[in-house]
């Protein structure tokens, strides 16, 4: 028979647990919303769907990441013509606000009209030992000229050690032909370089390694010694009586191994007749001093 009292006490605790979960799962709820709630700002699409896109351009465009915070500007001024200032973002729309996949823009600063040179959703990037290639078609079509097709956004990047980005400028605009026209920017990026190979060989490795350890060893075993246990003097080194004993039986190992006879036994060399043998060291050695 189940004492009543008993079972009272039980109903709280076997539904606190249920009751936690429950709300755990609301809070995971509301922390998934949240999460997915800023929005995703458009990313690069390469040409072509997901299945058929190259491995090696979305090894690039992972490359480029980095930059893709960063806004770059580039202004030209030609007389009175031209007054330009292009605007352009790594795989980033410039106005994220338009929603026309926008990756590179021309602003006249006369009027201030703006043509698009290239859209992010149609990229095309390769690279080579030390640049990479980004490419925006899609542009704005041109109006008279190259037989008013799409405008077209060429960006080399050029490997430069030691700057995540630097020097965006447009280098030309080539648009007096029938076809197959551009814009052509450069720019410098450390994302470009070749992944430096480490000229280091394992056995340097291994050395410095080792040498850190012994460094940390001694250091690390110095202030155990000076710290807790409260040694001093020669005491402070760590472990000193054993490396003292280890040095002692090296040294007795050496001499058995590497002396050839007996270290007591009369050196043959010394010339001295038998009965000198007796002699004091002070004796043998009084004749060096100077009368
Ligand atoms: C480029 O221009 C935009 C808008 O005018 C500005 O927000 C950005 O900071 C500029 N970038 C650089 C590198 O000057
Ligand atoms: C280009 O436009 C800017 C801003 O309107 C102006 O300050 C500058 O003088 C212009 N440059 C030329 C060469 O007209
Ligand atoms: C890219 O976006 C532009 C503007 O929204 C659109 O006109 C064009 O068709 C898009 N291109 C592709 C390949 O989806
Ligand atoms: C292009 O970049 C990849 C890594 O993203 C690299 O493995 C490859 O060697 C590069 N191509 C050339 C020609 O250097």
């Amino acid at each position: 028979m189940v004492n009543p009292l008993c079972s009272l006490r039980y109903v709280p605790r076997m539904s606190s647990p249920r009751h936690t979960s429950a709300v755990l799962v609301v809070f995971m709820a509301l922390a998934v919303g949240v999460g997915a709630e800023p929005l995703k700002e458009q990313s690069c699409d390469v040409v072509g769907d997901e299945s058929s896109e190259s491995q090696m351009e979305k090894a690039l465009l992972k490359k480029l990441e980095p930059l893709s915070q960063m806004r770059f500007n580039a202004t030209v001024e030609i007389g009175a013509a031209e007054n330009y200032t292009y605007q352009f973002r790594v795989c980033r729309e410039v106005d994220s606000s338009s929603h026309d996949f926008a990756g590179l823009v021309q602003r006249d600063r006369r009027t201030g009209k703006t043509t698009v040179i290239g859209r992010i959703n149609e990229t095309q990037v390769f690279n080579g030992s030390d640049w990479i290639m980004l490419i925006y078609k899609g542009g704005d079509s041109y109006g008279r000229h190259c037989s008013g097709e799409k405008r077209r956004a060429v960006i080399m990047i050029s490997c430069k050690r030691g700057v995540t980005a630097s020097s965006f400028s447009i280098v030309s605009e080539e648009r007096e032909k029938e076809q197959d026209c551009f814009y052509l920017f450069e720019m410098d990026s450390s994302v470009a370089c070749p992944a430096e190979d480490s000229h280091l060989s394992v056995g340097s490795i291994l050395l410095i390694t080792f040498a850190s350890v012994i460094a940390v060893y001694i250091v690390g075993g110095f202030l155990f010694q000076r710290l807790v246990v409260g040694a001093k003097g020669m005491e402070q080194f760590p472990h000193f009586a054993f490396w003292q004993d280890l040095g002692n039986l090296v040294a007795d190992g050496c001499d058995f191994v590497c002396r050839s006879k007996p270290r007591n036994a009369p050196a043959a060399y010394r010339g001295v007749g038998d009965d000198q043998l007796g002699e004091e060291s002070e004796e043998r050695d009084d004749h060096l001093l100077p009368m």
